[in-house]
């Protein structure tokens, strides 16, 4: 970083300090931000396979720490990033747990013999009971923002709340399809049955005759209907994730993560002590192709929504969609219709890892300044989740990540409480005497830089942070 950048962020940070007498700097957190690059116990595909494992105490940082970020892409033994067109990667989510010490979980198989007593969740904080994972994408994952805004983090590994006698570990579930000469690339991303030509599910059970496609088809070894006499090696692979965290500490504000799904035909329950809601999350659903749903208007978009109460409060910090290829976007409203985050696809346009055509290569993702958008105990909001519906998918998904925190940074609570106060208008004055003052740095500050690159440095990266 150059060290002009790092003198703005000084100055500022004094700035910030002198307008705000006894509030704390949260600027210029000197926690410093680790980076991880961990890969995934390796998997083997061929052409049509499929593989659907979940593998237990993977890598993950240690102590009582913060995570930034989480980031992950599927790459091949030479560490080289595999196109989604040839390895198409259905999902991944990570799971956090508690394993009673001494207790080993190896695979799947293991895990449902495991005695309950010798396992805790670690889930989320909600709201279906499947979907309890901290992170996860699927295809999105390479172009999709995770990092998490100062001074805010994700808390993991806290004394406190691990039972005694157990141990925090980190289970990875990775669902890959390789297509690689496939007689229908989407028919397989998408699990259509046919193509797998499954009837039963995983564990022998019939499957319902107008079940067409989704998870239920394409589970851990079977195999999509390749091109006949299409050659291509099994190859070994890694899902590569990195994650950044910091050390917590009390600079550092948790935020909760919270998953609402599309599919969710939830009700309110009543009990002696008040009203719950139980929730169902499908998780999968199918678009109907638009002439046979005789949509009027033409528009061959499938709208879903559905309303939630929202079970807890706080501010939102961050939201992200997770949609299947046909996606066009999902958002969160309030009920009075006020949109409060959206996000959309990013479609890919070439053949290059991270910008392959016609498969969703990002999300976009919501950042409202911190305190902007209050969610309260007990509101209802509404979850929306629309696709084209020019042809017919199965097995696709609109599921909905935020995070929330309960708190908001400190010179904050200050300004918002200083603000109804009379002499808010001194203070403000200040303040945007000071944001002017690190404007003008900051002219200055570009102005040294190009004249740094033009000497001939490459400065690029100076800029970044
Ligand atoms: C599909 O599965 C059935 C049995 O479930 C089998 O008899 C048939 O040969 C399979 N077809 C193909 C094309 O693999
Ligand atoms: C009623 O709901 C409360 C609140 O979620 C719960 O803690 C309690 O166990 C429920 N009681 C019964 C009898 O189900
Ligand atoms: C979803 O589709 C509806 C109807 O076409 C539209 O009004 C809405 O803005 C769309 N929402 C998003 C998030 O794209």
């Amino acid at each position: 970083m150059g060290s002009y950048n790092q003198g703005l962020l000084l100055l500022a940070g004094i700035l910030v300090t002198l307008s705000l007498p006894r509030s704390q700097a949260f600027w210029g957190n000197e926690n410093k931000v680790n980076t991880a690059v961990f890969l995934s116990p390796k998997f083997v595909l061929g052409p049509g396979s499929v593989e659907n494992r979940f593998y237990y105490n993977v890598d993950f940082p240690k102590g009582h720490i913060a995570v930034k970020s989480f980031n992950a892409e599927v790459i091949d033994e030479a560490g080289n990033p595999v196109p989604l067109h040839e390895t198409y990667l259905h999902h991944w989510v990570v799971v956090r747990y508690f394993v009673r010490k001494g207790v080993k979980l190896s695979e799947f198989n293991d895990h449902a013999k495991l005695s309950m007593s010798d396992y805790i969740s670690g889930r989320n904080s909600g709201i279906c009971q499947n979907l309890g994972q901290f992170f996860g994408l699927g295809s999105e994952t390479r172009k999709t923002a995770t990092h998490i805004p100062d001074p805010y983090g994700i808390e993991f590994g806290n004394p406190a709340e691990i039972p005694s006698g157990y141990e925090e570990q980190w289970m990875l579930n990775v669902h890959a399809i390789d297509t690689r000469g496939a007689e229908d690339k989407l028919g397989c991303t998408e699990c259509c049955c046919d193509l797998y030509n499954v009837t039963v599910d995983e564990y022998g059970r019939p499957l319902r005759p107008d079940y067409k496609g989704g998870l239920l088809c394409c589970y851990d070894h079977t195999q999509c209907k390749v091109k006949p006499g299409f050659e291509g090696v099994r190859r070994t692979l890694y899902l590569r994730y990195t994650v950044k965290w910091v050390d917590m500490d009390s600079s550092i504000l948790p935020v909760k993560i919270y998953i609402f799904d599309i599919t969710d035909t939830w009700k309110r329950t009543r009990n002696s002590t008040g009203i719950n809601a139980e929730h169902r999350c499908k998780v999968e659903y199918d678009i109907e192709l638009c002439h046979a749903t005789g949509s009027a208007d033409g528009g061959c978009v499938d709208t879903r929504r559905i309303s939630l109460d929202m079970p807890f409060s706080g501010y939102l910090i961050y939201g992200v969609a997770h949609q299947h290829s046909g996606g066009t976007g999902s958002a969160l409203y309030r009920e009075d219709g006020q949109i409060m985050c959206s996000s959309l696809p990013i479609y890919g346009e070439g053949e290059k890892p991270g910008n392959e055509a016609g498969y969703i290569v990002g999300m976009t993702t919501c950042y409202p300044q911190p305190g902007a958008i209050k969610i309260s105990k007990g509101e209802t909001l509404i979850l929306e989740s629309n696709y084209s519906s020019i042809r017919h998918h199965t097995g696709v998904m609109g599921l909905f990540y935020i995070m929330v925190a309960d708190q908001l940074p400190k010179p904050m609570l200050m300004l918002h409480a200083v603000v109804q106060t009379q002499d808010s208008i001194m203070l403000l004055t200040i303040l945007w005497a000071a944001v002017a003052l690190i404007g003008v740095v900051a002219v200055i500050s570009v102005a040294l830089h190009y004249q740094l690159k033009r000497e001939g440095e490459d400065g690029y990266e100076a800029f970044g942070m």
